[in-house]
């Protein structure tokens, strides 16, 4: 039950919101960062981490996010001052949609960078610069961008402008319609890029790497990285899917819907694992070697295969959409909340975020080649803010906005909402109340602990 008038309009239908939700959460995410980080913590122990952080810590509290969004109907702040004042709590809850804000902002500087890379290599890709390319080639071609404060400066702004315009210009919902077909694309190319590496070697190898449960590399570094990452991928932990859960109409089943995005979500990041990891392995490369790694190994197998120049292109050209969709969500609550506190108008208000977020897009792309010694706590500038966010920001939010849901609101009304009973309740309850909020707690402190 909603308790503020409506805003803004609802979803077309429950399809629209999942298409949305869908977008958000897929992105580079699921394609950069996931193989990456399963390649820095040596393989099946990340991902056997990672599924379970998605299944008892991201379920429960994207279906919170939601729930709040769709009780308060508001930008993320508002959504939680006026939830709280129904609940008969403090209005000062409204603090976790602005630090949730504050969150989705920052990560936006260094997603953008990467977004840039990603179109930097459709442009690449697509000119034939990696026909016949051995690892050695593609690497220095990879370290040659890295190299360049000024190429790295220009795919940046470009990404930044495209992510501008269509926030600015209000066209989100044409974007949606757009993924209906560009992300089932997406998709099929990563399994066309999964099929042909299993005729062409190494996917035994990666499958067991990805799969083969090993738990003895199991530790607490490897845990916090997968809990970071996997409110991360969901796009939870930053208010975003609070914002979209206020577009949402009461017959929407948040469960299922939740089920559909993370099942959706998962199934990008592991074929993105199975489509990189054999062509690692098949061509020596290291597994561990950083956010580089789907520029490093990709590339070779496009430079290959049959037709690879077209396909390569395709795909980065579909990346690039889907960090779009995700990207246009991280700029969009902080230029709602502009708009709504501010008197700048809409245009402005995209121009002021935007301008901001790309300067400190410059400081992390620096971070490669100027200002590499410049160092935060051990840490340059872009890893600074990727920490700052995954490992502080993300958690810290989520963290309290499933307090908030779990013990702060009437749970007979949540019950009745969720349609659950009996034992389905009780698992529910167990896992909202206690397991989900104390896996965040240890990670949390731990990561503190490791930090001092
Ligand atoms: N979930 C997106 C991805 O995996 O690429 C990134 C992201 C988008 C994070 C939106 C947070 C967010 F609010």
């Amino acid at each position: 039950m909603a308790i503020n008038k409506k805003q803004h309009a609802q979803w077309s239908s429950s399809f629209g919101f999942v298409l949305a939700a869908v977008g958000s959460a897929v992105g580079l995410g699921n394609i950069w960062k996931f193989p990456y980080m399963v390649g820095e913590s040596g393989g099946s122990a990340f991902v056997i981490a990672y599924l379970f952080c998605i299944a008892l810590i991201g379920f429960p509290i994207l279906v919170a996010e939601w729930f709040i969004g769709r009780r308060g109907q508001k930008n993320p702040i508002n959504t939680f001052m006026d939830v709280a004042e129904s609940e008969g709590r403090s209005r000062s809850w409204g603090i976790v949609g602005a630090s949730g804000i504050l969150g989705g902002f920052l990560i936006l500087s260094f997603y953008s960078v990467i977004g840039g890379w990603a179109l930097n290599y459709i442009t690449k890709t697509g000119s034939g610069a990696f026909v016949g390319q051995d690892s050695d080639a593609v690497g220095a071609t990879f370290d040659a961008m890295l190299a360049s404060a000024g190429t790295l400066t220009i795919w940046h702004t470009v990404f930044m402008i495209i992510t501008a315009l269509i926030v600015g210009v209000g066209v989100t919902k044409g974007i949606e319609a757009a993924s209906k077909i560009l992300m089932p694309l997406l998709g099929i190319i990563l399994f066309v890029i999964v099929g042909y590496n299993v005729v062409s070697g190494g996917f035994g190898e990666a499958f067991s790497y990805l799969f083969a449960p090993d738990l003895s590399k199991l530790n607490s570094q490897i845990v916090l990285a997968a809990l970071g990452h996997a409110f991360f991928t969901l796009s939870i932990g930053m208010g975003i899917m609070v914002a979209y859960g206020s577009y949402l109409g009461q017959e929407v089943n948040l469960l299922k819907t939740a089920r559909l995005v993370i099942i959706l979500d998962t199934v990008i990041a592991l074929a993105a694992g199975l489509a990189i990891f054999p062509i690692i392995f098949s061509n020596g490369l290291d597994p561990a070697s950083g956010p580089g790694l789907i520029f490093v190994s990709l590339p070779i197998a496009f430079g290959k295969m049959t037709g690879g120049t077209i396909i390569g292109a395709m795909f980065f050209l579909l990346i690039t959409f889907a960090a779009v969709t995700s990207s246009i969500s991280l700029l969009e609550p902080s230029v709602e909340l502009l708009e709504e506190r501010t008197s700048l108008n809409r245009t402005m208000a995209t121009v002021v975020a935007a301008v901001v977020v790309w300067l400190l897009g410059i400081a992390a792309l620096l971070s490669f080649n100027l200002w590499s010694d410049v160092l935060i706590m051990g840490n340059n500038i872009f890893d600074a803010l990727d920490k700052l966010t995954s490992k502080f920001l993300l958690p810290i939010t989520g963290l309290a906005g499933i307090i908030f849901f779990a013990w702060r609101m009437n749970q007979d009304a949540i019950r009745a909402e969720l349609n659950l009973s009996g034992t389905a309740w009780q698992v529910w309850q167990v896992v909202s109340k206690f397991i989900a909020p104390i896996a965040v707690l240890v990670v949390f402190v731990t990561t503190l602990i490791g930090m001092g």
